[in-house]
């Protein structure tokens, strides 16, 4: 069983991969948040090149994720990647935000089958990496899906990787399995899964209802629970220590990376890990105001040395 951690923006990038990695052992494969592909001929901007060093990935299987809708941006971003050693390109044709979907970019690109089919076409022809896919069901239904997936199967992708929501459900609502188990069933290439699996029984349903399932993607279940995925495997929950140890490690890393932006980019973490604690109000209490870094620190101390861990930890965002 492959278990990767999910592309999130703004979160789940390199300082945040390294630091994880360290404390809770290496996930079996990352990916990175979307990036914009450069224009023909340019080479990628500072922000990417950050995230793509070599150095800040070093020993972690990790998968640039690219946003576009452009095959020609598409395959130029993809040697770039090739010459720098990466050995797979994922595409983003999940994000719902209203300015990427506005631009038919991410989930906005599954309102067109044709289009997507000829992008694919010239894609998978042209790249010099094996192409893989991350998506949704559709925009507004999940009939839709029915012809995507069919767009999909006409092309040699690396793998898919399905995240059961519709555009409009941005994050709400049940996971929809059953499409999930469709293309499990029809595809002639890898299909992961993707999707609320923030505890050990969810992942055990999923796989009791989903034997063939192989590659299980985790966003917001690793950042409420970063020993998510060791549990998975039979290890232990993490302790207070280690979360105190691992938070100060990303603040560290944060801080080191960003300066005084590491404050609110903590914040955000904590919107998620407050959830690994029995009184996730309490924490969010804690830090919400906060924003130097001294009170930060403060607050943080004050919930390590003070506030009892849940005893399941679970996201309920
Ligand atoms: C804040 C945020 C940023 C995200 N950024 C990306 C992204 O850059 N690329 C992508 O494919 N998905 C992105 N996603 C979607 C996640 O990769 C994942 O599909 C989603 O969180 C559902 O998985 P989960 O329930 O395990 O968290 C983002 C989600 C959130 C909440």
């Amino acid at each position: 069983m492959i278990l990767s951690l999910a592309p999130m923006e703004g979160i789940t990038g390199s300082s945040f991969r390294r630091v994880h990695a360290a404390c809770f052992g290496a996930l079996d494969r990352y990916y990175t948040p979307f990036l914009a592909p450069p224009r023909v001929g340019s080479g990628f901007g500072r922000k990417a090149l950050k995230e793509l060093d070599l150095e800040r990935n070093a020993g972690l299987d990790v998968v640039p994720q690219l946003l576009t809708k452009h095959a020609d941006e598409f395959v130029w971003a993809v040697r770039l990647l090739a010459d720098m050693g990466y050995r797979e390109v994922n595409l983003n044709l999940g994000c719902p935000s209203g300015t990427v979907v506005g631009k038919g970019k991410g989930s906005g690109f599954l309102r067109d089958p044709e289009a997507l089919d000829a992008f694919l076409g010239e894609a998978c022809a042209r790249s010099p990496l094996p192409v893989s896919v991350k998506t949704r069901l559709g925009v507004s239904d999940d009939a839709e899906f029915g012809r995507i997936l069919e767009t999909y199967c006409h092309h040699p992708l690396a793998e898919l990787i399905v995240h059961p929501r519709v555009r409009e459900d941005f994050y709400k609502g049940a996971p929809r399995w059953e499409p999930y188990g469709e293309a499990l069933e029809r595809a002639p290439f890898s299909v992961a899964y993707n999707g609320d699996i923030f505890a050990p029984d969810d992942f055990e349903r999923l796989t009791r209802a989903y034997p063939a399932t192989r590659h299980v993607m985790m966003g917001r279940g690793i950042l409420t629970n970063p020993a998510l995925a060791r549990q998975l495997r039979g290890g232990t929950a993490a302790s207070r220590e280690e979360l105190r140890g691992f938070h100060d490690m990303l603040l560290d890393a944060y801080e080191e990376e960003i300066g005084g932006n590491a404050v609110f980019r903590m914040k955000e973490w904590w919107s998620y890990a407050q959830y690994a604690f029995a009184d996730p109000v309490a924490v969010h209490r804690a830090v919400r105001k906060v924003r130097r870094v001294d009170e930060y620190k403060a607050a943080a101390a004050g919930i390590f040395g003070g506030e009892r861990l849940a005893d399941t930890p679970r996201f309920r965002g």
